[in-house]
């Protein structure tokens, strides 16, 4: 079966979570395409040569979800010929068979617009960014609330003002806020739209 899940937002909104519990919940296979422009931000040197030559290490780097890498994939991904090199591959993932689950920024507009389930999971800024900061120590890390707080308002800034690809929700995408939302909550709201669409797939 043939079966794509869309789940596109900003950062820190909760798509990294949703995305794992819908796809482990339909036994899909899941993408996080953020560690692809991750991975091409942290590599350094040609931004398109290192899109066109990413391999698996590339992927397993232990330092791909530091805030300097998440700016810094956002800064290559304004290049159109990083995403052109990557598409590919993502299309061929969504449209694998078994069903597959992608989080990014464009999945829903560009890489799969015929995906059956399309999310978009957002979040206020100021949420965004004070989970960030927890997850980066809180009190106890290095960074304040501040800091991060710009630094998630630049990002986003970033990724909906490119000219290619920018973050915006797909007409038929379904808003899951989760500003006042439990993980569990959100979680709940994602596979309901995902077993609903699922019962009106022809059988076969
Ligand atoms: O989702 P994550 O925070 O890991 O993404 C890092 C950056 O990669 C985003 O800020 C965005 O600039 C870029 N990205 C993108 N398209 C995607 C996924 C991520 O442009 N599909």
């Amino acid at each position: 079966m043939i079966f794509t899940v869309a789940i596109d937002g900003p950062a820190a909104a909760g798509k990294g979570t949703i995305s794992r519990a819908v796809a482990e919940a339909f036994g899909f296979a899941h993408l996080d395409t953020g560690a692809l422009y991750r991975a091409v931000g942290v590599k350094g040197g040609d931004p398109v040569l290192a899109a066109q030559s990413l391999t698996a290490e590339d992927l397993a780097r232990d330092d791909l979800r530091t805030l300097g890498a998440g700016q810094a994939a956002s800064r290559v991904a304004v290049n159109p010929e990083v995403r052109a090199a990557l598409l590919a591959f993502q299309r061929r993932f969504a449209r694998r068979d078994g069903g597959a689950v992608l989080d990014g920024r464009d999945i829903g507009t560009v890489i799969c617009p015929e995906a059956e389930v399309k999310l978009f999971v957002t979040a206020s800024a100021q949420v965004r960014a004070q989970r960030r900061w927890l997850e980066l120590g809180g009190e106890a890390g290095e960074r304040p609330l501040a800091g991060v707080l710009a630094e998630v308002r630049e990002r986003d800034d970033r990724d909906m003002n490119r000219a290619d690809a920018p973050l915006r929700p797909a007409a038929d995408a379904v808003m899951i806020d989760t500003s006042e939302l439990t993980a569990e909550a959100a979680i709940a709201r994602a596979v309901a739209v995902v077993r609903a669409r699922l019962a009106v797939m022809p059988r076969g």
